[in-house]
């Protein structure tokens, strides 16, 4: 730069001389520099367009002139949409950015989304309005009936789920579901709980929606809730004297639906071993584990009864 000017200066003096004068060149050497200079600046320049445009293009004037203030007389719903929902739109970019010229300077001057959206696997998305209806509400997203594709630009584990454990949730549309973006739908719209008690709140103590037929349950599930499937085997437990009637259905069922336990997981402080060798299996003395040592109940009906016998009573 400095050498610039310096040879600006020197072509100004030069000049200079040329004219004889010996006090100008000071004065001269800042002038003109100042003077090349300011084409360069934009401001400059702009401020000179207009002046030219005037005589020469009248329309290009009148688009110039045009300001974010101004759209609102003549377009009202925009500004206001902008104002209500904008969310980015409102507070990254003006209507400018968007629509940077106006007619009849320009016929078209609707954005394309990729002029500022790329990059992303869900800018590589096919018809953004059909989601994005309305640009000057870009949040207010509106799914259609059968949308999975393009939330996988965004969320990766459902769709694992849904394909490694088929089920028939595998073959429903992310969009049946969550029909309203971030919605979580309840699973009682679509489906009867098992009983009458049984609420909403309840079904995720067994149940995950993108895997519904892995039934798992943590260790506090109450054995009502078992029972709502398994009448027989409540009914027998609760008649119960021994104390298994204390132990809840998922303390002996641990963890994963259909899983039967073996007495050794929690009886370790067995019978002698040369009684076990002659009686090998627990049940040949105790019966089931629902109705533990209840043999008459056994006997009347070849398998154990859904009625507990009362008068039975162990130790
Ligand atoms: C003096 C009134 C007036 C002002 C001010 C005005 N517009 Fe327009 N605008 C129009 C008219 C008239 C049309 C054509 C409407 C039509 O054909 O339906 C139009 C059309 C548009 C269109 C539709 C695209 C097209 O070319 O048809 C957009 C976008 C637009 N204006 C944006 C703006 C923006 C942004 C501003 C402010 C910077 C603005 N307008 C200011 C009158 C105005
Ligand atoms: C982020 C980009 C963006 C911004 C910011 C934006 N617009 Fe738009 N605007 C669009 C797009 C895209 C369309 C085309 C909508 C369509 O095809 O339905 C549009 C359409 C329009 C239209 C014509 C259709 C209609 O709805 O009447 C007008 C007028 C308009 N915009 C005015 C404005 C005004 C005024 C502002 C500022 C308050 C503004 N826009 C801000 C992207 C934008
Ligand atoms: C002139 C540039 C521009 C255009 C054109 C544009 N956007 Fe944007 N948009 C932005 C900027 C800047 C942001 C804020 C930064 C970001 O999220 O990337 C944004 C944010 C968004 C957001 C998030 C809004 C929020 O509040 O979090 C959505 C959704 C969006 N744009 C959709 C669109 C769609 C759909 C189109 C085409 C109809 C479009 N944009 C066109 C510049 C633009
Ligand atoms: C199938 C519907 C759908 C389509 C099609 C779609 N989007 Fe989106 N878009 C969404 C959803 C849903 C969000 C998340 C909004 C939220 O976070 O609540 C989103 C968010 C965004 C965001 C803000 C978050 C981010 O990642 O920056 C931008 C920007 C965006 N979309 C731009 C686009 C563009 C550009 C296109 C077209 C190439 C497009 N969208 C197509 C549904 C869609
Ligand atoms: C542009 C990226 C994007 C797209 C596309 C997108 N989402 Fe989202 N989604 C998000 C973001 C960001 C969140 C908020 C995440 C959070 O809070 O942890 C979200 C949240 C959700 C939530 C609520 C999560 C919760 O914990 O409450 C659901 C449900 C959801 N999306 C489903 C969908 C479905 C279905 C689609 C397709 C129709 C979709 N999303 C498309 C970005 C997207
Ligand atoms: C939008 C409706 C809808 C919602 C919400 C819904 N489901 Fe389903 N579900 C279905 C449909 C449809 C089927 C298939 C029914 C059939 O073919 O008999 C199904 C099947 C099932 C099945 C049997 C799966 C199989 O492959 O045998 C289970 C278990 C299930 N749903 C549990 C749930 C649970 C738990 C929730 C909540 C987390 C839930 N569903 C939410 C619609 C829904
Ligand atoms: C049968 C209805 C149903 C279908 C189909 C479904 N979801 Fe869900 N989704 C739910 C329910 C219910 C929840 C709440 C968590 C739960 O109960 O396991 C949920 C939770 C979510 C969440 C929050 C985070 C999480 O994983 O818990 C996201 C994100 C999500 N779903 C995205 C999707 C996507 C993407 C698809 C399609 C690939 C999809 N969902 C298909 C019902 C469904
Ligand atoms: C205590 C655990 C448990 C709870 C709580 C539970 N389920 Fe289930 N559910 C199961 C089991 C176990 C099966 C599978 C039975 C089988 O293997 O056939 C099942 C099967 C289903 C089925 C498919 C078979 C059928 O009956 O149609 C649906 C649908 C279902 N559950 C919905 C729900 C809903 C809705 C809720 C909440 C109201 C819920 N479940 C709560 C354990 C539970
Ligand atoms: C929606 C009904 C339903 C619910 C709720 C339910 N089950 Fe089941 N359960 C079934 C069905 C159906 C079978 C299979 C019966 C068959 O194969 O004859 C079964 C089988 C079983 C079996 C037997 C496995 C075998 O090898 O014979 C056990 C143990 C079991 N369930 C325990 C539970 C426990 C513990 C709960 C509560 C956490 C529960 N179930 C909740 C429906 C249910
Ligand atoms: C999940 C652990 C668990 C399993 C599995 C289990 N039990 Fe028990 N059992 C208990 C508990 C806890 C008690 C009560 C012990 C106490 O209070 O000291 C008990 C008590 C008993 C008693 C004494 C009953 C009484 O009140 O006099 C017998 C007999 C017994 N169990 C036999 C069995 C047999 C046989 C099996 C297999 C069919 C079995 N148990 C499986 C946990 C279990
Ligand atoms: C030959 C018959 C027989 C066999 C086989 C048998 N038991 Fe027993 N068990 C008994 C008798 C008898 C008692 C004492 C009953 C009482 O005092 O009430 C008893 C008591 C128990 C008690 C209660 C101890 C206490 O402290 O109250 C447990 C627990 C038990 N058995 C577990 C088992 C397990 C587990 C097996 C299988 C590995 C098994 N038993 C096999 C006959 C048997
Ligand atoms: C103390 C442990 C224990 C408890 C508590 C228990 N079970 Fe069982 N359950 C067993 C064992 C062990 C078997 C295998 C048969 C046997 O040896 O008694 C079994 C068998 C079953 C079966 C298959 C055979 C049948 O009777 O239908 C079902 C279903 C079942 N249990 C459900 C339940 C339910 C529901 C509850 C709670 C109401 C429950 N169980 C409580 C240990 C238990």
């Amino acid at each position: 730069m400095k050498g610039t000017s310096g040879f600006r200066c020197f072509v100004a003096l030069f000049s200079l001389i040329v004219c004889a004068t010996l006090m100008a060149p000071v004065v001269a050497c800042a002038a003109p520099a100042a003077k090349v200079a300011a084409p360069v600046v934009a401001p400059a320049a702009k401020a000179a367009a207009p002046a030219v445009a005037k005589e020469s293009a009248p329309a290009a004037k009148s688009s110039a002139a045009l300001v974010a203030e101004d759209c609102a007389k003549c377009h009202p719903v925009p500004p206001a949409d902008i104002e209500s929902a904008g969310g980015k739109h409102k507070s990254d970019v003006s209507c400018l950015d968007c629509h940077a010229s106006h007619r009849p300077a320009t016929q078209n001057n609707i954005p394309k989304c990729s002029n500022c959206h790329e990059g992303k696997p869900h800018f590589q998305l096919k018809n953004c309005m059909e989601c994005h209806k309305n640009p000057h509400k870009p949040l207010n997203i509106v799914l259609g009936p059968k949308v999975t594709e393009p939330c996988l630009s965004c969320h990766a584990d459902q769709i694992k789920q849904l394909r490694e454990n088929k089920s028939k949730h595998s073959a429903l549309f992310c969009s049946n579901c969550h029909d309203v973006h971030r919605k979580i739908p309840q699973c009682v719209k679509c489906h009867k709980p098992h009983s009458a008690e049984m609420t909403q709140a309840d079904c995720k103590k067994c149940h995950k929606a993108h895997k519904p037929t892995v039934v798992t349950y943590a260790q506090d599930v109450p054995n009502k809730d078992c029972g709502a499937c398994h009448k027989p085997a409540m009914n027998l437990l609760a008649g119960t004297s021994t104390r298994h009637k204390a132990v809840l259905c998922v303390k002996c069922h641990k963890d994963k639906h259909k899983m039967v336990p073996d007495c050794t997981q929690c009886h370790t402080k067995l019978h002698p071993a040369a009684i076990l060798k002659k009686f090998p299996k627990c049940s040949m003395c105790h019966s089931i584990a629902h109705d533990l040592n209840n043999w008459p109940a056994v006997k009347d009906g070849g398998t154990p009864a859904a009625k507990p016998a009362k008068e039975h009573k162990k130790k």
